[in-house]
């Protein structure tokens, strides 16, 4: 993968703040616990310097391109957003009504649980039961988040602390190694260019690493490569990680999400598994729900209570209705999940014939809702960064920089499938005129 450390300024100043020094291709990268900045290293976010925990996050890498949509819109320029993998699809009506008729109940109004309500794990697991054949305690083994994001920050905190090693593939979803970096855990990224790279790499470090990982937080369909694997490939990794006492966190946000007939498999089908991982479970992307802040954490029963006791802590669950609605939506809304799938598969096809159209040839990803392409050879001295912020301004189409997804994601950007068809040629027609013109 071609990285270019160093050539902005205010990149090399990013991670250097985050706590390392720019890694270069193939090699291993470590975020450690922060020291205060040094006096005459400023942080790029005034006023928040005093701030012990806040030291060690950097700024928002897609800030920027946040901020020029927002003033293109402004403008009343037609922007074609890309970004964000927030699902532009309606929540099934089923799910809404139930949602309105729990919320007109006084009764639901009170605290709820955190660990969810019984009727609702129940329902979780039957799902796992019915999909994946796997058998699981909804007492013991499962329990309700608000959201995958919740779980896994959740989950670091109550498990990770100073001088655990977590790995996890890069580039990755943020919260993968910024979790970490907040537990006070070291993150340990290992590049992912393909599934078997990233498996060897690992098999690497637990020869070469005087002490294992405490947990490998591994996420498949991957956000933001969107890397798929098979069930044997997850089997290799449990029994990797079971010889040498390493957990396992699978994120599993994109659980509902694979193309061409490719059905992603859950980790916690490998048999013995639940042994020693948990699978995080996300009803976002699956039913559309993004901003009802549903997940669940499934599988091994002493990471669970770790999650429910530093949960019971923090919050009382989701509010009752969303609950009880979610219920609904695991018990009735199976073709939902099919549909949009194939809805999310449709546009990937769009998206990549047009793009193929524009010149820039990118592999058609087997899941997830997103594209990962490699920069135009053209266009790589740049960075993803300065790429995408030209892309707004000359084009009008917003996408992700494969740099905001961690040092090794430079020299990638990510479209997220989240506009229509019609919307996404818009896109590709645009790319198009920008290849050409630039
Ligand atoms: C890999 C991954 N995990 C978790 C999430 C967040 O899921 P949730 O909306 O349930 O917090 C996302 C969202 O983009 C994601 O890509």
């Amino acid at each position: 993968m071609g990285t270019r450390w160093g050539q902005n300024s205010n990149l090399a100043c990013w991670f250097r703040w985050a706590g390392k020094h720019p890694l270069r291709s193939g090699q291993t990268g470590v975020f450690r616990r922060q020291r205060p900045l040094p006096g005459k290293m400023k942080a790029p976010m005034s006023g928040t310097e005093e701030f012990y925990r806040i030291q060690k996050l950097p700024p928002y890498v897609f800030a920027v391109l946040n901020e020029m949509r927002a003033k293109a819109r402004a403008a009343q320029m037609d922007v074609v957003d890309l970004g964000m993998g927030n699902p532009d699809g309606e929540t099934p009506q089923v799910i809404v009504d139930k949602l309105c008729e729990a919320a007109r109940n006084p009764r639901n109004h009170r605290y709820s649980m955190s660990r969810g309500i019984p009727k609702l794990r129940e329902e979780i697991c039957a799902r796992y039961k019915r999909k994946y054949d796997v058998d699981l305690n909804s007492e013991t083994e499962a329990i309700v988040t608000i959201g995958a994001k919740d779980a896994l920050a959740h989950l670091l905190f109550a498990t990770i602390g100073p001088g655990d090693i977590v790995v996890s593939p890069n580039p990755a979803y943020p919260i993968h190694q910024y979790g970490v970096i907040m537990a006070e855990g070291h993150a340990q990224l290992l590049p992912m260019p393909t599934a078997d790279e990233f498996l060897n790499r690992l098999e690497a470090l637990y020869r070469e690493s005087p002490k294992p990982p405490k947990m490998l937080l591994i996420s498949f369909p991957h956000n933001p490569t969107t890397t798929c694997v098979d069930l044997p490939f997850l089997t290799k990794i449990v029994e990797l990680a079971r010889k040498h006492g390493t957990i396992i966190v699978h994120d599993f946000a994109y659980a509902d999400l694979g193309f061409d007939g490719y059905k992603p498999p859950s980790i916690l089908q490998v048999p013995g598994a639940k042994d020693l991982c948990v699978e995080i479970f996300s009803m976002s992307k699956s039913y559309e729900m993004a901003g009802w802040r549903v997940g669940y954490c499934l599988g091994n029963a002493r990471i669970i209570a770790a999650l429910a006791r530093i949960k019971s802590y923090l919050d009382y669950g989701t509010f009752q209705p969303i609950q009880i609605a979610s219920i609904v939506a695991l018990r009735e809304c199976e073709a939902d999940t099919e549909r949009i799938c194939a809805s999310y598969q449709h546009r990937r096809d769009v998206l990549v014939d047009g793009l193929a159209k524009a010149g820039w040839i990118v592999e058609p990803p087997k899941g997830t809702m997103f594209l990962w392409a490699e920069l135009p050879e053209k266009f790589r001295a740049m960075g993803s960064l300065e790429f995408a912020k030209k892309l707004v301004q000359d084009a009008l189409v917003v996408v992700s920089p494969g740099i905001g997804f961690g040092p090794m994601g430079e020299g990638f950007v990510r479209f997220a499938l989240v506009e229509n068809e019609h919307r996404i040629r818009q896109a590709t027609r645009a790319i198009g005129h920008f290849l050409k013109t630039n």
